[in-house]
């Protein structure tokens, strides 16, 4: 089928790098002219595990072409994707100025019947408001489509590619039957529904998943006051099929672009029709006070944190990302920099993009690596569980260190490898780990927030 995708992001880029890779034809087209020659010079504006090399493949194979032609980028396709961005306003509501753009741009361009799909997350109601844009600029025939993502960043080809489901919601059965057609190969798993019911299953999915996170943040906060293993109650609940394993890893919080996102867009579209969606505010609420309990262990464990060396290991929200977007070091280091601490930070790749959204940040020491992150520090803070950080050997890095304090913000180490070394340390709701302090006697109970 010859496709186009509008807007070069995480969506558009991974969704028509993949559907060219199974055998269509696949324009993807971005008003960022210096981003359309970086694709085309072979750069991937992201860090995404094996992207690049997709995309060298359906280039040369000639199925794939990056442009800012509107024009014949448009007139070309038999279906158009939209996949531009939907950043959060002041209140929290998505702004659809880059949408209701690319509406526009479709129906003046046209020239013969479309599908019209929808990608970006959007509101409740915004396909409805696309139908009706283009209806008032074009005479030819088209149908509007809601078919929202489900792709995470750093696995984003792998779950394109293979995803748990695709949601195509439509008002039009010819239009649905097509995109059903076209996403046949990647999965029988094909739910047809309305437009609305599709836009709401996108963002109930992140609220779900972002509640998830929160409540075994919470029961993980209780832990540590009660001395029960959170990692183990975790497991005990997912072997409940009803339940199910994922998304109940205790940690510092969910950043990215999306969780934060999303979950403030929903209390929102839910206070525009007088619904409080009072469960989702808490969620949000407790993910703000989670990362914040990093700052209350080094308290605990250094006492004033002025003049404190304190290392960072992670930038990105995640690992295999260079993604910093609502990242939880972004409040972690602003928080430690206006206490008075020294801080020096590592992630593999996400640093640069850390700067540019944080600031130079010239009192940040930005370090080469991870050992030079521990260097002399009084406490090491692990925010991003990269697989390099968990494959460090401890003593090494207590060796560099001035004092021992590890506060391991994603529960990445084992028992084993905390008594390798001899660290005070501190983990999220497993109070008896190991290492020297905080202990069963001494245990991390009691912190306030
Ligand atoms: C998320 C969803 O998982 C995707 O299905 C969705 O398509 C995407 O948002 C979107 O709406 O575009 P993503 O933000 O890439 O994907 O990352 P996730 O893997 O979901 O992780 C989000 C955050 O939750 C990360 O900060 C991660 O560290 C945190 N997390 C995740 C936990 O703290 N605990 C967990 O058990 C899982």
């Amino acid at each position: 089928m010859k496709l186009t995708f509008i807007g070069t992001g995480y969506v558009g880029l991974v969704s028509g790098v993949c559907f060219s890779e199974i055998g269509n034809d696949v324009t993807c087209l971005d008003k960022d002219l210096a981003k359309i020659g970086r694709l085309n010079g072979g750069e991937v504006p992201i860090y995404e595990p094996g992207l690049q090399e997709l995309i060298a493949k359906n280039k040369a194979l000639g199925r794939l072409r990056f442009t800012g032609d509107l024009s014949s980028s448009i007139r070309s396709a038999e279906a158009i994707f939209i996949c531009v961005g939907t950043p959060s306003l002041p209140s929290g509501e998505a702004n659809l100025a880059f949408i209701e753009q690319a509406a526009r741009d479709i129906a003046l361009e046209m020239n013969g019947y479309k599908i019209i799909a929808t990608k970006s997350t959007v509101p409740v109601g915004t396909n409805d408001k696309i139908r009706q844009i283009v209806a008032q600029l074009t005479q030819h025939p088209f149908d509007v489509v809601s078919i929202p993502e489900f792709l995470r960043e750093g696995s984003a080809i792998a779950d394109t590619l293979h995803p748990d489901r695709i949601i195509i919601g439509s008002d039009s059965p010819d239009a649905a039957a097509k995109l059903a057609e076209l996403h046949r190969p990647l999965t029988e798993r094909i739910m047809l529904t309305d437009v609305r019911s599709a836009e709401m299953i996108k963002y109930a999915s992140n609220a779900f998943l972002a509640t998830k996170i929160s409540f075994i943040n919470e029961i993980a906060n209780i832990c540590e006051k009660v001395g029960a293993d959170v990692t183990d109650v975790a497991k005990g609940m997912g072997h409940d099929r009803r339940i199910g394993p994922s998304f109940l890893q205790a940690g510092i919080g969910y950043g990215g672009s999306c969780f934060p996102k999303d979950t403030n867009a929903l209390i929102q579209i839910a206070g525009n029709v007088d619904y409080e969606f009072k469960l989702l505010k808490s969620v949000v609420e407790v993910n703000q006070g989670q990362r914040f309990n990093i700052m209350t262990k080094l308290r605990h464990s250094l006492g004033e944190l002025g003049g404190k060396r304190i290392g960072i290991w992670g930038l990105a929200f995640k690992p295999d990302t260079d993604d910093v977007r609502e990242s939880p070091a972004l409040d972690i280091i602003g928080a430690l920099l206006a206490e008075g601490a020294e801080v020096q930070a590592y992630d593999p790749v996400a640093t640069a993009n850390f700067r540019a959204i944080f600031g130079q940040a010239d009192e940040v020491r930005w370090c080469e690596d991870a050992l030079d992150a521990a260097r002399s520090a009084d406490a090491l803070c692990l925010l991003t569980d990269w697989p390099a950080f968990k494959a460090l050997a401890l003593p090494e890095v207590q060796a560099v260190m001035r004092q021992n304090v590890l506060i391991d913000g994603r529960n990445v180490y084992t028992s084993e490898q905390v008594n390798e070394a001899e660290l005070r340390y501190y983990s999220v709701g497993r109070p008896h780990v190991g290492g020297l302090s905080p202990s069963a006697s001494e245990p991390v109970a009691g912190y306030e927030r």
